[in-house]
């Protein structure tokens, strides 16, 4: 059977989670393809919230496998705190858990060397990324680099004990003369790193093949992907990017799959925009619809609880990441927190110096300077709670919706009105 893959289509935050959580239902795989603990994925289950990292957002449907692809980046003390949490909800994913013997490792110097960092950054008044901390950046550099461990290496301790010393002996020197700051203790780490290798032993597995035998015995699968397209090492706004692929591209590499073998890309859209951390932001809104959309959206970061800034749904934007995913549908979230809103702007054209530009600027420098001309939708003044049927939409909502859907050229298949699961508006 085909997979289908879910991205972001903007700068994360999209509510990926609660999409994957309700289109994995009878699901048997749900794979997730790259980042790492930088990642919240929030999903709201009747009285529960759950906020997942790394595990993909099928876990909570009661059969689905999930998968942490080759293209992950594992931090294991947030995995093992994730299984925990997962555990004190009585889900156990005991044989419903696989990571791939490939995914790369996060170790306590790329926590340090992130934040480092990011501290001078903002020292040297160079612009900090506005990075999770979580060691995203430095692990991809290792795996680039060809030094990183990886979760195989996780097999085999006395291999796993020698590359831990020359990774702290080497980073240690980076700390300390780069960054002037103590060095971290080598047998600590070793030690620490033993433990988690005898706690996700069993975990390990060979995750491509796991997902070419499921394709063969016909199996459904779903790949996830973290971050946003906008947040994409190369497709995004560069350098204010993360360190991986969120793009759909990124799925065959994450997780060793053919390209072949995705029959379609479900892109996840947030009815406004938001975005947590530095880097351009034309639409970004400094006023009080900023602010609404702020405190009726609840936008704080599932992973750092930072603000995340607010603006107007971004079309330019969205069907740039339309065109480089290959999106063909797209979930509409969040549109219940427009409901109060009299007057509700997208943009729809880039203007530099009064010129339209027709291309999405690869340089952020650019990018700051672009003036966004807005179209103006009449809000709903009403509330969406419990509609579960497109044609129940107010009008002016319908007239929104189906405006964004047409401009970007993809199918609206879904929209979702609450964080709960049973709010989601179904459209054939
Ligand atoms: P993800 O990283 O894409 O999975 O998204 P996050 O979980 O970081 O952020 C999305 C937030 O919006 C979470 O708090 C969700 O519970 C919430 N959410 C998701 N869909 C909706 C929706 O349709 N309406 C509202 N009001 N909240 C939603
Ligand atoms: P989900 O999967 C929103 C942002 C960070 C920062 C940049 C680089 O929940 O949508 P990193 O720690 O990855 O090196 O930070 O990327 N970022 C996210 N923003 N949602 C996320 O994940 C993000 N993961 C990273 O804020 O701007
Ligand atoms: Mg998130």
């Amino acid at each position: 059977m085909p997979i289908d893959l879910i991205v972001g289509a903007q700068w994360g935050d999209e509510g990926k989670g609660k999409i994957v959580d309700l289109l994995s239902e009878g699901v048997d795989y749900v794979a997730r393809y790259q980042g790492g603990a930088n990642a919240g994925h929030t999903i709201v289950i009747k009285d529960k919230t759950y906020v997942l990292h790394l595990i993909p957002s099928g876990m909570l449907q009661e059969n689905t496998v999930c998968i942490i692809g080759d293209g992950v980046v594992v931090c294991p003390d947030a995995l093992l705190k994730e299984i925990e949490m997962l555990a004190s909800h009585g889900i156990s994913v005991d044989r419903r858990l696989f990571i791939s013997h490939k995914a790369h490792v996060i170790m306590p110097y790329h926590k340090l060397i992130d934040k480092l960092q990011e501290k001078r950054a903002l020292f040297d008044k160079n612009k900090a990324i506005g990075t999770t901390g979580r060691g995203i950046g430095p692990a991809y550099i290792d795996k680039a680099r060809r030094i990183g461990i990886r979760m195989v290496d996780f097999l085999n301790q006395d291999s796993l004990a020698s590359k831990i010393d020359s990774n702290v002996v080497w980073h240690n020197e980076v700390i300390e003369k780069i960054y002037n700051e103590m060095p971290l203790n080598v047998a600590q780490i070793v030690e620490q790193y033993s433990k988690y290798s005898s706690l996700l032993g069993k975990y390990i597995a060979d995750t491509s093949l796991i997902l070419s035998n499921a394709r063969k015995e016909n199996k459904f699968i779903i790949a996830e992907g973290a971050q946003g397209s906008l947040l994409d090492i190369d497709h995004g706004t560069y350098p204010f990017v993360t360190s991986s692929n969120p793009t759909s591209g990124g799925a065959c590499t994450g997780l060793g799959i053919a390209p072949t073998s995705i029959s379609k890309v479900i892109g996840i859209v947030k009815a406004y925009l938001t975005r947590v951390g530095n880097g351009p932001f034309p639409t970004e809104l400094f006023d009080d619809n900023g602010e609404n959309l702020a405190k009726v959206g609840n936008e704080f970061g599932a992973t750092t609880g930072r603000a995340r800034r607010c603006g107007w749904l971004d079309l330019v934007a969205l069907k740039y990441s339309v065109m480089i995913n290959g999106i063909s549908e797209i979930a509409l979230t969040k549109l219940d927190v427009l409901d109060n809103f009299e007057t509700i702007q997208v943009c729809t054209e880039y203007r530099i110096d009064g010129e339209k530009i027709d291309y999405y600027p690869a340089s952020s420098e650019l990018l700051e300077k672009v003036k966004p001309v807005y179209k103006s939708f009449d809000g709903w003044s009403s509330s969406l709670n419990g509609i579960r049927k497109f044609d129940d939409l107010p009008e002016n909502a319908k007239i929104y919706t189906s405006f964004i859907s047409d401009f970007i050229g993809a199918k609206l298949s879904l929209i979702s009105t609450s964080p709960s699961r049973e709010d989601i508006i179904e459209i054939p």
